[in-house]
């Protein structure tokens, strides 16, 4: 089929198929804060009254979730009595393997939490006001860790190692590595693991993920000389400290990125690196009349934009408003009106939606 259906029939029908992916989305979030997919993917198949047992739950809810489950095919089911449900492999994978590149279940923490505050974003909406990540709460800022952990873990390393250049200076003895709005801190982390002569300083303005930072650093004690983080807005860095700086999914929702990326600038040392990893969002808004053509990247990106980083960046005034589909040449101009002269693309392909963005202080 060609084109964009707008029959009423139509418009209809993906109401309802919305309906039933954000009714998929609750779900998971009920299952995965409950820890009922834990305990299935832990201690196998379970009736309803065993999942309730053993996750400290009320019975007849866990079978409603359990049946909803396996009516929209999450889970099996066989035909004991009572019955008793099974988590697949590939669904364990998805929904509990905080390790795998396709752990996709905190997404349900990010807009089930941010669904949440819809009383607040309507009141931003109509005010030109804001909702604050530390607002957005602990749904978002875990789910944000969450999400991003295993690509740093498992994928960062291989990615810069794949820059030549980036990965000899990142490699320098005592090469000191600044990781702006750092979050949890898993980009600091693996940062500190893929380069072992590093030093490495988080920073980041919300208090509740410097305390995070602290909590998931203590799982490498091995680190704990090499890494530091600190609670603090990074439109205030030390002068000439860093050789490199990372700016890790976070200009885009930062008020005024501008100020921030002076700051970088200044913290730099002469011809020191700084990496901006971003949404891999399309040169220019489109919208496109064909079916076969909606771009899902750009439909996610919009769907996190009108719920978390748009409301986030809005929240301090005055904010440039930018939202989470920073195109490459918005980017270009805050770094440009920043100082930084020459941005370029990385060759880093298929490393989750994200694109890698390079730009040189000044000699
Ligand atoms: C979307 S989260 C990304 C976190 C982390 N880099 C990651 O990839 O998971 C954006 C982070 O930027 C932080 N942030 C926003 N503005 C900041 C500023 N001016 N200074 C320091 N951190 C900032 C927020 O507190 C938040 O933790």
């Amino acid at each position: 089929m060609t084109g964009v259906d707008r029959s009423a029939e139509a418009v209809s029908q993906r109401i309802v198929d919305a309906s039933l992916g954000a009714v998929d989305m609750i779900a998971v979030y009920v299952g995965d804060r409950l820890g009922w997919y834990r305990s299935l993917a832990d201690d196998g198949p379970a009736s309803a009254e065993e999942l309730a047992a053993r996750t400290d739950t009320n019975a007849r809810y866990a079978r409603e979730w359990l049946e909803q489950q396996a009516v929209t095919g999450m889970l099996t089911v066989d035909d004991a009595t009572p019955p008793r449900f099974t988590l697949p492999a590939g669904a364990a994978e998805v929904l509990t393997d905080s390790d795998s590149l396709l752990f996709t279940a905190p997404l349900a923490r990010m807009f089930c939490g941010s669904a949440v505050e819809l009383p607040a974003l309507l009141d931003a909406y109509r005010s030109g006001g804001g909702v604050s990540w530390a607002q957005l709460g602990t749904d978002a800022r875990e789910s944000q860790a969450d999400m991003n952990r295993p690509w740093y873990e498992r994928a960062l390393a291989e990615a810069l190692a794949s820059v030549p250049d980036l990965d000899a200076l990142l490699r320098r003895p005592d090469t000191s590595i600044a990781d702006i709005g750092c979050g949890g801190g898993w980009s600091t982390i693996a940062l500190a693991r893929a380069y072992p002569e590093a030093l490495l300083h988080g920073f980041d303005i919300d208090r509740a993920s410097v305390e995070l930072t602290q909590a998931n650093l203590g799982m490498y004690p091995d680190l704990g000389d090499r890494v530091t983080f600190t609670e603090r807005d990074a439109a205030h860095l030390p002068s000439a400290a860093y050789d490199a700086a990372f700016a890790f999914e976070c200009v885009h929702d930062m008020p005024r990125p501008v100020e921030v990326l002076t700051a970088i600038r200044h913290s730099l040392v002469p011809g020191g690196t700084l990496i901006v990893m971003d949404e891999a969002v399309g040169d220019a808004f489109a919208a496109p009349d064909d079916i076969r053509e909606l771009d899902d990247t750009e439909r996610l990106m919009y769907g996190f934009s009108l719920l978390v980083c748009l409301p986030d960046g809005m929240s301090s005034q005055p904010s440039v408003g930018t939202g989470t589909v920073m195109r490459p040449d918005t980017l270009r101009a805050y770094a440009s009106d920043a100082g930084f002269d020459d941005m370029t693309v990385l060759s880093i392909e298929n490393f989750g939606f994200w694109r890698f963005y390079r730009f040189t202080a000044p000699s």
